[in-house]
């Protein structure tokens, strides 16, 4: 083997928390193979954290701990800065002043990204550094390298993942033991899987900036969080969970992203998906993407979407990454986004209204005559064709001697403004009881 007498690649680390204690010990426990990988060995040299005894006790006495994170980045000691701050505040700040100071960063921070990255990418291309941000996508499943790399021979045709793992615990959870949603959330927060403040996970936030990322990096498009359909699990009830299951479905909150003739859907929301797909039976907090290619067919990708070392292992993907390119030529090196920055498509983001896909609905109607050709002449009306009914004895559903029942409907494709209208006659109708639900429904043939 070619010995390599280049010298560390030296790292500043901006948070030493879960994750960036993660990082610190897989590169420690695997420093020689990195080394071998690389070309050169990758050392973390300077740490930032407010809590200076907490960063002490997980680095070696080598390392230098300090308080403020300015002085990662303004060190003339640190190669490559990775920020582990996350928000878009102070995390933003200290990433456009890595850059300007020269250096490589990676981050995990997806909100940043999402929401800046137009800003931060270009700074980066100025300057002639690189923003790596595999971590920021699904954790440890490197499906940014994937779609920017391996895949590159492809037109995309269309990306559907499992991104949050909080909100797919959650849906298992509904799933298994019949629970509603408030009370899976309480028990989940309660075994340290959801958050405090669970808001980003829940409502689809978080979903949303993953799939915005991958949105880009698939189809050329600059990254437009702002322009993203965002729908989270928060009205999910148990019984729609189980009705879809007696359909053949389960319910997952997928990110959506896909080449339409109108331009790129980007969107995040509960979807029915076939039992039978493979993303179908991702259970828990385990994340899965997959990938509709024009020359691959379909890929997927299974993994864990955070914790320590599967976080860990991306970011130090990226290290290796630029460890590898340090001394190319900027114009060589893998873009940003996939595509070059002069190349970026402008196809627009497809607004929700004009999106074709197919639904799932429940109404809760009053058990007399009439009932169902009403509700069913309004679809035909709207020129939506229904795929399915189901709906059950009014005694099973509302107990001995109910008036009512759930009647539940898939639809086969037709444009969402039709059904928002559609959806708006048959709520005014006074047999329909209660607030319509209507999950979308992905087959992902
Ligand atoms: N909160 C995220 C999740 C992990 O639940 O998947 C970090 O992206």
């Amino acid at each position: 083997m070619k010995p390599t007498n280049l010298s560390p690649i030296r790292v500043g680390l901006l948070g030493i928390g879960t994750v960036g204690s993660g990082t610190y010990n897989v590169l420690q426990r695997n420093q020689e193979e990195i080394r071998r990988r690389a070309g050169r060995g990758i050392e973390i040299t300077m740490v930032a954290d407010l809590d200076v005894a907490r960063a002490k006790a997980a680095v070696g006495a080598g390392v230098q701990v300090v308080d403020d994170a300015r002085k990662v980045v303004a060190s003339p000691d640190v190669d490559i800065v990775i920020e582990l701050i996350g928000g878009y505040g102070i995390a933003k700040q200290l990433v456009l002043e890595a850059i300007e100071a020269g250096k490589h960063v990676v981050t995990a921070n997806k909100a940043l990204l999402a929401v800046h990255g137009t800003e931060i990418f270009a700074a980066a291309h100025r300057k002639g550094v690189m923003v790596a941000f595999e971590a920021a996508v699904a954790g440890g499943i490197p499906i940014i390298k994937a779609l920017r790399e391996g895949l590159t021979a492809n037109s995309i045709q269309w990306i559907a993942g499992i991104i949050n793992g909080t909100t797919n615990f959650i849906l298992s959870e509904m799933r298994d033991k019949g629970l509603d949603f408030d009370a899976v959330l309480k028990e989940a927060q309660r075994l340290g899987y959801a958050e405090a403040d669970p808001t980003f996970d829940i409502e689809g936030v978080d979903a949303g900036h993953k799939v915005t990322l991958m949105s880009a990096i698939a189809f050329g498009i600059p990254v437009q969080f702002d322009k993203a359909y965002v729908e989270g699990i928060t009205g999910l009830a148990a019984q729609d969970i189980r009705y879809a299951e007696q359909l053949g479905y389960r319910i997952k909150l997928l990110g959506i992203t896909k080449r339409a003739a109108n331009g790129i859907e980007l969107r995040v929301h509960p979807s029915l998906v076939p039992a039978k797909r493979l993303i179908a039976n991702v259970e828990g907090a385990m994340n899965a993407v997959v990938v509709q290619g024009d020359a691959v067919g379909t890929t997927l990708y299974y993994g864990k979407g955070a914790g320590s070392e599967p976080t860990a292992s991306a970011v130090i993907a990226d290290l290796v990454d630029i460890a590898r390119l340090h001394t190319a030529d900027p114009e060589h090196r893998v873009p940003h986004l996939a595509f070059q920055p002069d190349a970026m498509s402008d196809l627009p983001v497809v607004p929700m209204a004009e999106v074709v896909t197919s639904y799932y609905l429940r109404l809760k109607v009053a058990d007399e005559a009439g009932v169902l050709a009403k509700v069913t002449g309004i679809l035909a009306g709207a020129g939506i064709s229904i795929d399915a009914m189901l709906q059950r004895e009014a005694d099973e559903v509302g107990g001995e001697g109910s008036t009512h029942t759930d009647l539940i409907i898939l639809t086969h494709d037709c444009v969402e403004a039709k059904m928002n209208s559609a959806l708006a006659q048959m709520q005014g109708l006074p047999t329909v009881l209660a607030p319509i639900t209507r999950i979308r429904k992905e087959e992902l043939a």
